[in-house]
């Protein structure tokens, strides 16, 4: 492989990684957040119980092969037809995605 053909491949595999490994995330912070914007419609921790019933649950997304943690971030930062733009930062879509996964 030459040098540019390396380089091209570099390229098209980082923005696929996501804004997440790009600095720590922080596992606490996530799940306070999820619970606090998230649990009116997703289940997203195991001691709680129902909810509107339309959307995964969290334990479900982190189990779902193709999503790993930058993806459910660079999904939170884009908007969503069936869920409210809730306008998060990068740190904050970074930590809901190390916490959804971590559910695995
Ligand atoms: C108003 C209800 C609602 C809220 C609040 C909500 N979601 Fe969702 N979410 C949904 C629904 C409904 C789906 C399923 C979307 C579909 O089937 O197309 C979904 C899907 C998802 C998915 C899966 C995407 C996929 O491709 O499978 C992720 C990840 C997710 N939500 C994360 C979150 C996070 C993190 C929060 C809190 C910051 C949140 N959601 C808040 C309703 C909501």
């Amino acid at each position: 492989m030459t040098m540019t053909r390396a380089l091209g491949a570099i390229c098209l595999i980082l923005p696929l990684a996501g804004p997440a490994p790009a600095f720590a995330a922080d596992l606490k912070n996530g799940e306070a957040l999820a619970r606090r914007w998230c649990a009116s419609c997703h289940v997203v921790a195991g001691d709680q119980s129902g909810t509107t019933g339309e959307a995964p649950p969290f334990r479900v997304i982190a189990r779902t092969p193709d999503l790993d943690a930058g993806r459910i971030a660079l999904f939170l930062l884009q908007p969503h037809p069936k869920m409210p733009d809730m306008g998060l930062s990068r740190q904050a879509a970074g930590d809901l995605a190390a916490y959804i996964t971590s559910l695995k």
